[in-house]
């Protein structure tokens, strides 16, 4: 440092020198995290997936991130166990895989995550058995009923909505933990949402956004839980992706600069795991994180709960459009 500015600050009143060395600290500490999202998001190189195991189990497989994640899953070398509801589209999504990569082994596991936990939990423990399971992504979700007051929800959609986001998310890491604790080597990435992460409130998808405020939580403790063990759990939260799940809503209907295919989405979200137990792995959406966190609360409040009763109408009108070309036909 130069002796002149040493001898300005040396004259300066101890409440000046108080802030500079605010400032200072404040400075680096922005510094220190530009240097490590730069690292993070472009030059660090993603884990050998193989290294965790020679099979990966992933839950909803049959559209959108899981099916993506599935996709590169089997780039990567790891054979797959693919749960889902639908044999036909477990079926077809088996054969797409092995029409890109011929020598995934791929066993299947039919389960409706919404009806029968036990006896899906029960197929799934057989399927499993003796397989050298090394990933879980645990990516399975329902986001319906969406748009809706809480006190008009009918009980059973919530309950299958809990079943599908939670228990049996909870569950299907609780049935492959135990063989990745006794190899001592895993990864369990459950994907949460930027709707609790990102947004300090999402009206209108109370229960969905609560569901996915617990995947974060669970994750988080876990990670530190089984850190020591060798295993990584992490929860991935995606904003806004081009899938079926998002295909009634306006602003994310389509694949736009803010809104990532799945495909982009899943690139990106392999190479997060087993890195930091909360991560937002597609770097577009990172910026929208990041702007969001720039914003005060309350504005994020009212806007969001504007944008949902939009969301709203136009699910009603869509709704009533449908329900109007099936009485014509
Ligand atoms: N897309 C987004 O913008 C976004 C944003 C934040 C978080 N997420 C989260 O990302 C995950 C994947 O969402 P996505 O957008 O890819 O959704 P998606 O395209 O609707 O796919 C959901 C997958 O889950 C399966 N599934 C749904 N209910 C099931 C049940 N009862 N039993 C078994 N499988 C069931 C679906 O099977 P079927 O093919 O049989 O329906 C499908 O394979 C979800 O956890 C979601 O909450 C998505």
């Amino acid at each position: 440092m130069p002796s002149s500015l040493m001898d300005d600050l040396r004259f300066q009143p101890t409440w000046v020198l108080l802030l500079c060395s605010l400032g200072l600290f404040t400075l680096t500490r922005s510094f220190i995290s530009l240097l490590r999202w730069v690292y993070s998001y472009f030059l660090r190189p993603p884990k050998q997936l193989i290294d965790y195991g020679s099979w990966a189990v992933v839950t909803g497989p049959t559209s959108g991130i899981g099916r993506a994640m599935a996709f590169e899953l089997a780039r990567k070398g790891l054979n797959l166990v693919l749960v889902s509801r639908n044999p036909d589209k477990l079926g077809e999504v088996s054969e797409a895989i092995w029409g890109v990569s011929p020598t995934t082994k791929i066993k299947i596991v039919v389960f409706d995550l919404s009806v029968d936990v036990k006896g899906g939990i029960f197929r799934l423990k057989g399927a499993i058995e003796g397989l050298d399971v090394g990933v879980l992504v645990n990516n399975a979700g329902v986001a319906t009923p969406s748009a809706v007051f809480f006190h008009e929800v009918d009980v059973d959609a919530w309950v299958r909505m809990i079943k599908v986001n939670l228990e049996s998310l909870t569950e299907i890491a609780r049935v492959v933990l135990p063989g990745m604790l006794q190899r001592r080597r895993g990864a369990v990435v459950n994907i949460g949402s930027g709707s609790t992460v990102v947004m300090p409130s999402f009206p209108l998808y109370a229960v969905y956004a609560a569901t996915k405020a617990y995947v974060a939580q669970l994750s988080k403790s876990l990670y530190h839980e089984y850190k020591d063990k060798g295993i990584d759990v992490q929860c991935q939260v995606p904003l806004f992706v081009a899938t079926k799940m998002v295909s009634g809503l306006t602003e994310a209907k389509r694949r736009s600069v803010f809104v990532p295919s799945s495909s982009e989405y899943a690139q990106a979200a392999i190479r997060w795991i087993g890195h930091d137990a909360l991560c937002m792995p597609n770097f577009i959406h990172f910026l929208q994180w990041w702007i969001a966190s720039l914003v005060p609360e309350f504005i994020h409040d009212k806007l969001r709960l504007r944008v949902n009763l939009r969301q709203r109408e136009i699910i009603k009108r869509l709704r009533t459009e449908a329900r109007n070309a099936a009485t014509h036909n």
